[in-house]
């Protein structure tokens, strides 16, 4: 059987619950103790491996994956001061991502919990994004609208109820983590792009070199970032050295204005669209200065709560797997010993 398998009885025994991510570039473990609250938050990122190559190269991040998944889990249970029998479950990433790399944690997870005598169940990636919602936030509504901003994907949902989402949109092309990557290394800036670009785009000036922000009139909740990369190939085209230097910043402040903008315009759009007055926005690119400052000031004054995560559960994260993984423990799903990992998104999945 590939999959979870749903709706089982429930007899889980609630406890702490240990989270195991390695979907992508970071191998991370975090335990999530009873109450839900996180006890610890381990991540080892792999960015130094694939540096040089300007992307994630799939091989190398599966060999980075087994060389540290053990100290990294181990690392998250002495942080959260537990010892194994102590723990009353297991979530572990089961995709999308790179296979090689999903594998390592999702065989490490069912032969702990194996050992252990405990479930273990598999959570989709987007799913523990949109469950980071609530790490900070344990109060957050529903129903809400959710914006999950990766490095792969740009999702609007409308979410009812834990395990259940409604997908309002998405991007056409690029993902905006991906538009930001892209950009900040036609701009020259290192891997990944989007914290350097962020930080460079603060010293420059967003009005002084415009950007085309590409609204798309027919779907109203989708969006496409493809355009706005063509239109920074031909600005640096149009600079020469010495020009360029000088105005890197203004160009890296434009680019990502283009792209946090229609994000938050087409947030809004939904929560418009969809009558809720909650919104959360999740997913690497939430990290982002600029978006966080202009998301903040339209809930006010549209007076909707807003969920961003803290910093560190916005990139990816093992707390948001065993958040995730903790609903789902509890309404009685589990991973079979030979469920395999999927590495596109799995819409049986429940997000
Ligand atoms: O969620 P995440 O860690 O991994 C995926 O699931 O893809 O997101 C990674 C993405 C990358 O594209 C990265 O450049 C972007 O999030 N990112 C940012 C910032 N921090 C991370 N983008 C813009 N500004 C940031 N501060
Ligand atoms: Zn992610």
């Amino acid at each position: 059987m590939n999959h979870n398998s749903p709706h089982r009885a429930s007899s889980w025994q609630a406890g702490p619950v240990l989270g195991i991510e390695t979907s992508c570039d970071e191998t991370a473990a975090s335990v999530l103790g009873r109450d839900g609250s996180v006890l610890s938050n381990v991540i080892s990122s792999q960015h130094a491996v694939h540096q040089r190559y300007g992307g994630v190269v799939p091989e190398l991040a599966s060999r980075a994956h087994v060389e540290m998944i053990e100290q990294v889990t181990m690392a998250a249970m002495e942080e959260a001061t537990l010892s194994w029998r102590d723990l009353a479950g297991i979530a572990v990433t089961q995709g999308p991502g790179l296979a090689g790399a999903l594998l390592v944690g999702v065989n490490y997870a069912k032969t702990l919990a194996y050992t252990l005598g405990i479930p273990v169940v598999g959570v989709g990636h987007l799913e523990g994004h949109i469950a980071s919602a609530w790490l900070g936030n344990h109060q957050f509504p529903l129903p809400c609208v959710v914006l999950v901003v990766s490095g792969g994907h740009t999702h609007l949902y409308r979410k009812d109820q834990h395990g259940i989402c409604h997908l309002l949109g998405c991007t056409r092309d690029d993902a905006a983590g991906e538009a930001f990557d892209k950009g900040a290394q036609m701009l020259g800036l290192g891997f990944p792009g989007g914290p350097a670009l962020d930080g460079l785009a603060q010293t420059g000036n967003r009005l002084a070199i415009p950007f085309p922000k590409s609204t798309i009139k027919k779907g109203r909740l989708e969006f496409s970032f493809s355009g706005l990369k063509t239109a920074l190939l031909y600005k640096l085209h149009a600079f020469d050295e010495t020009k360029l230097v000088a105005q890197k910043a203004d160009l890296a402040a434009g680019y990502q204005e283009a792209i946090v903008t229609v994000l938050v315009e087409k947030a809004f759009l939904a929560v418009r669209d969809t009558g809720v007055s909650a919104l959360a926005v999740v997913g690497g690119v939430s990290a982002n200065s600029r978006l966080r400052t202009l998301l903040k000031e339209r809930a006010n004054i549209e007076q909707i709560e807003l969920s961003i995560p803290p910093l560190r559960f916005c990139t990816d994260n093992a707390a948001m797997i065993a958040a995730a993984g903790r609903n789902a423990l509890q309404s009685g799903h589990r991973l079979a010993l030979d469920a395999e990992p999927f590495t596109t998104l799995e819409p049986a999945l429940p997000v």
